[in-house]
């Protein structure tokens, strides 16, 4: 069912691993190709080591701003024990319950989407069980409070004692605080509909992601029996996708996690090495960082496959909450490739020169199509028959970075040769650590999101909570609309 997840022995296999290797071509960004107007200089961006090796130092010496946040730079070098013990508590979760509700929101939701869509089959939830290989369907909510949404999930899931394990349901709760708004008002409703249809011995059929000891999450999991996993107490939200907050959710939809962390390890190692030249992570920090500089504040990611679509989303957080603060940071956005050159290449191609394009590009899918040949060539299509689709996506990525860099228009691709575990592993530790990394560079704090906490004071104001009464008093004397400017 997981596509593609390499088996235990390849990902331990050097000859495999090297294979699988991510590597970030970007010439598209620089003057041979861009043209000398547009495109940055080599020797510009090359020294910018001096400042890389300082980076370097502060991250490798834990002594950056923020860095008692780094603990996800171990995450890929946890012990076996701890993955088995979350392997158990899946299958065990998968053997209840055919439905699995996962709640959680920011941190504690985009990575372990992420996962999901890139390494299960697109359409999971719609093959029956046995195509699923016994792994449950999976169904996301806490991560808004859209009632339209909570409601049909409830709709779809039974009020009373199912017969049978393709009607059963099983419950996640993640939660690093434990207090997170969106997230406790789901809880409390899927809490009370699997006590209403389990009745008093339900405990079995919840699992808590939440801290080791902080939180009234883990007071009422403690409470009430609920087996928890706890989030390392220096590691953010944002940066806990291998933690179990990512790694529990992937390992019940049937991802091989061992693979996953061989893949962290693999680019720890590559990482390892602070020379601009070698470093991914760092070059690609070092790119954005130079090309903020020279005016480009917008930056697109783009995946040549939907299946990296909520990996967009989930680096969308990672980059805007971890570098947009002291009112700098580069607007960070998502999208899916061709289907969006219908809808922003227009901008990118002649709008406003101020976005880099950074490209996802899966050398070969898991399944490919061929264009058939149709006698008569009604449509004109016969040009393209025998090429397969990810063939067509190649030459149509080739010809976008051609269109936009003849027009000094910047951009640089990720060749991700298969997406499986051992690959999604080498992102997500790539994409974290050139996200501290940029932060560095920028003399912020990347692990930190002070900006977050004004929504809430007034949300929670304005929903009555009783300690919130200073923020309420600022609420009601903020300056009043007129009825005048609403039309
Ligand atoms: O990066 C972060 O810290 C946030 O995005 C959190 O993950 C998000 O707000 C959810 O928080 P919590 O896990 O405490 O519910």
């Amino acid at each position: 069912m997981p596509q593609s997840s390499p088996s235990r022995i390849e990902a331990h296999d050097p000859l495999w691993q090297a294979q699988m290797t991510i590597r970030l071509d970007f010439n598209a960004m620089l003057k041979p190709v861009l043209g000398e107007a547009h495109g940055l200089d080599a020797g510009e961006l090359f020294a910018l080591q001096p400042a890389i090796d300082k980076v370097h130092q502060q991250i490798t010496m834990r002594e950056g701003r923020g860095s008692e946040f780094l603990g996800f730079l171990d995450l890929p070098f946890q012990s076996e024990d701890e993955i088995s013990a979350i392997e158990a508590t899946a299958d065990r979760l998968a053997a209840l319950g055919d439905s699995h509700v996962i709640l959680g929101i920011g941190g504690s939701f985009l990575g372990a989407r992420a996962l999901i869509e890139a390494l299960t089959h697109p359409y999971r939830n719609e093959l029956p069980r046995s195509a699923r290989e016994g792994r449950p369907k999976i169904y996301w909510e806490g991560n808004n409070v859209d009632p339209d949404s909570m409601a049909s999930l409830l709709g779809l899931l039974p009020t009373t004692q199912p017969r049978d394990i393709e009607r059963a349901f099983t419950l996640n709760v993640i939660s690093k605080s434990g207090t997170t708004l969106e997230t406790a008002v789901a809880f409390r409703i899927f809490h009370e509909r699997v006590r209403q249809v389990y009745g008093p011995d339900y405990a079995p059929y919840i699992v808590a992601t939440t801290d080791e000891s902080k939180g009234k999450l883990r007071a009422l999991a403690d409470e009430k029996g609920f087996e928890t996993f706890a989030i390392p107490d220096d590691v953010g939200g944002r940066y806990s996708v291998l933690t179990p907050v990512g790694l529990l959710p992937a390992a019940v939809a049937g991802i091989d996690i061992h693979a996953l962390l061989a893949g962290a390890r693999f680019m720890a190692d590559r990482c390892s090495n602070a020379d601009l030249h070698e470093n991914p992570a760092y070059l690609y920090a070092a790119l954005q960082f130079l090309a903020v500089a020279k005016g480009y504040d917008v930056s697109l990611m783009a995946s040549w496959t939907k299946r990296l679509e909520f990996f967009g989303f989930w680096y969308d957080q990672l980059a805007a909450e971890s570098l947009g603060k002291e009112e700098k940071g580069r607007v960070p956005l998502t999208s899916v490739n061709t289907r969006d050159l219908h809808a922003r290449g227009q901008q990118i191609q002649e709008g406003q020169r101020n976005t880099v394009v950074t490209n996802l590009l899966v050398s070969k899918p898991n399944h490919d199509v061929e264009i058939p040949l149709v006698e008569g060539d009604p449509d004109g299509l016969n040009y393209v028959a025998g090429k397969t689709l990810s063939e067509v996506t190649a030459k149509a990525l080739e010809g976008t970075v051609f269109a936009y860099a003849r027009e000094g228009r910047p951009s640089m691709t990720f060749v991700i040769p298969e997406l499986n575990a051992f690959t999604m592993g080498q992102l997500i530790y790539l994409f974290e650590l050139a996200t501290v990394t940029e932060g560095y560079l920028m003399g912020i704090n990347p692990l930190d999101q002070p900006g977050v906490e004004a929504y809430k004071r007034f949300m929670f104001a304005n929903l009555g909570r009783a300690d919130m009464q200073e923020a309420r008093d600022e609420f009601e004397a903020r300056p009043k609309s007129s009825p005048e400017f609403i039309v």
